[in-house]
């Protein structure tokens, strides 16, 4: 069956980004477009690929005018990897496009003032800026059109690096990753050159068979790497053989870890990890803070990024010392024991009791006596009751995954009576309805968007809400 025509329009002109990294266009008529591909400034004729409520969504088919802020991007990979999409957009022009969009979220959702719109806060680090990756073997890399146009038979058809978007199974070979600092790369590619032959069967997402199927490598600042592999099956000869001379050829190597999985996907944080060399954990710092970092913990992975930031959230709380503050939302407790030692009291809560477990071992790394951890719904958690236990909040920071806070959870921080709340976002427009919400009550003093991670069109913004 012939492949319905796709609809071409001419003359899109581009001038902003929305949600996912789109670029929103407009053609000579004014009919609005979300464009993959194009950059704000870009002038381009785009293919429509779908249509949600109505308005249509698409790829650029060639762009006819560039914008003065397209750059060459600097990965070889940039254009199948998807995983650094707005590398051709210079860096300034990527701060700038995050802070309008995190200023168009609070002004048009949000329709509430703010005393200070502080300037976005830039990534420290634009590259290398990740210590965690995780890589996958396929049987079936992805290739390219000319190798397959071309009558050559392909040997290699072994892959190891991201799976290429929108493929379940199709892995794009990665030769460099500027996401995180050496030897990550030479791991990798290590690895690919040591398990080239055949007694290195790669696993096939679609047959089900072969032997490697993921690494997972976690970075310290100090240069440390824990690696942990995951194989389809036990093979103790091949796997020692390879696990022993990895470690020999990256000193960086502090801690390896191995775990079998027969699972259909690639999840394997449910199974038991084996440790088979050096360290059980790594340690690394926020500020003063020892974390302990694990193959299962939680932790931020734009360490120095994340330091910024919270100290974002403790230049806003503006911290006397005697003050009782929730944490809420506080995965691994990272906020919590941040600033422990700057106040009176922390009572953090979260739903994940894994993280919750690695929040009390830092707590006890750290000899912080302040600090409680509650597992749990924070709508759940978060009731009289347990305002009359821990005390009535002064401070309450509030840090909830995309969806924002529940409305109930919004209530309560309305009952709260806390002066101050600093709300930090992953999601501005979730954060902007939520603020107007809360404005009921309490004035939006000053906001910051936070650059977590350059070259993605992600963003965090900082808000500190005032008891009006
Ligand atoms: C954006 S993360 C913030 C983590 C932490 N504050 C930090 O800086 O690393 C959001 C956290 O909220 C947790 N979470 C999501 N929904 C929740 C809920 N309804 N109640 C409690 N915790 C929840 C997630 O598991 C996640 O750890």
């Amino acid at each position: 069956m012939a492949r319905k025509k796709r609809k071409i329009v001419e003359q899109v002109q581009f001038s902003g980004i929305a949600d996912k990294g789109l670029a929103v266009g407009r053609d000579p008529d004014g009919q609005v477009y979300f464009i993959d591909g194009a950059v704000p400034g870009d002038e381009a004729t785009v293919e429509i690929t779908r249509k949600k409520k109505g308005v249509p969504f698409g790829k650029v088919h060639h762009i006819t005018k560039e914008s003065i802020d397209r750059v060459e991007p600097f990965c070889q990979h940039f254009d199948l990897c998807g995983g650094c999409k707005w590398q051709n957009l210079s860096y300034e022009a990527q701060l700038r496009e995050k802070d309008t969009y995190v200023r168009n979220a609070i002004q048009r959702i949000g329709k509430v003032e703010v005393g200070s719109w502080e300037p976005i806060l830039e990534g420290g680090k634009t590259k290398f800026y990740r210590n965690k990756l995780e890589y996958s073997f396929s049987s079936a890399r992805w290739m390219t059109e000319e190798e397959i146009s071309s009558n050559e038979v392909i040997t290699d058809k072994k892959g190891l690096g991201f799976n290429k978007a929108g493929t379940f199974d199709k892995v794009i070979n990665l030769e460099t990753c500027y996401l995180q600092e050496a030897p990550s790369s030479e791991i990798r590619n290590w690895l690919r050159t040591y398990t080239s032959g055949e007694d290195f069967p790669y696993y096939s997402s679609r047959s089900k068979k072969g032997w490697l199927r993921n690494i997972m490598l976690r970075s310290t600042e100090k240069g440390e790497f824990l690696v942990l592999i995951s194989f389809a099956y036990d093979d103790e000869k091949l796997r020692k053989q390879l696990l022993d001379d990895l470690i020999v050829a990256f000193p960086a190597i502090k801690s390896v870890f191995y775990v079998l999985s027969d699972k259909v996907n690639s999840v394997t944080i449910d199974l038991d990890y084996h440790h088979y060399y050096g360290e059980k954990v790594l340690i690394e710092y926020l500020g003063d803070v020892a974390f302990q970092i694990g193959p299962k913990s939680f932790f931020q992975t734009n360490t120095t990024q994340a330091v910024r930031l919270y100290d974002v959230v403790k230049e806003y709380a503006d911290f006397k010392g005697n003050e009782i503050v929730y944490d809420l939302y506080t995965g691994l407790g990272s906020i919590a024991l941040y600033i422990a030692n700057e106040v009176a009291t922390v009572t953090g809560i979260e739903e994940i009791p894994e993280a919750i477990h690695y929040a009390n071992i830092n707590k006890d790394l750290n000899n912080i006596e302040n600090t409680v951890f509650y597992t749990g719904d924070v709508k759940d958690i978060l009731t009289d009751g347990f305002v009359q236990k821990h005390g009535k909040a002064d401070t309450i920071i509030t840090d909830p995954p995309r969806i924002g806070m529940h409305p109930e959870v919004v209530n309560t921080l309305l009952e709260s009576g806390a002066k101050k709340i600093v709300y930090v976002s992953c999601n501005p427009a979730t954060q902007a309805r939520d603020i107007r919400l809360l404005s009921e009550k309490y004035e939006v003093k000053r906001l910051r968007p936070v650059d977590m991670f350059p070259h993605t069109h992600h963003v965090e913004s900082v808000a500190l809400l005032e008891l009006k």
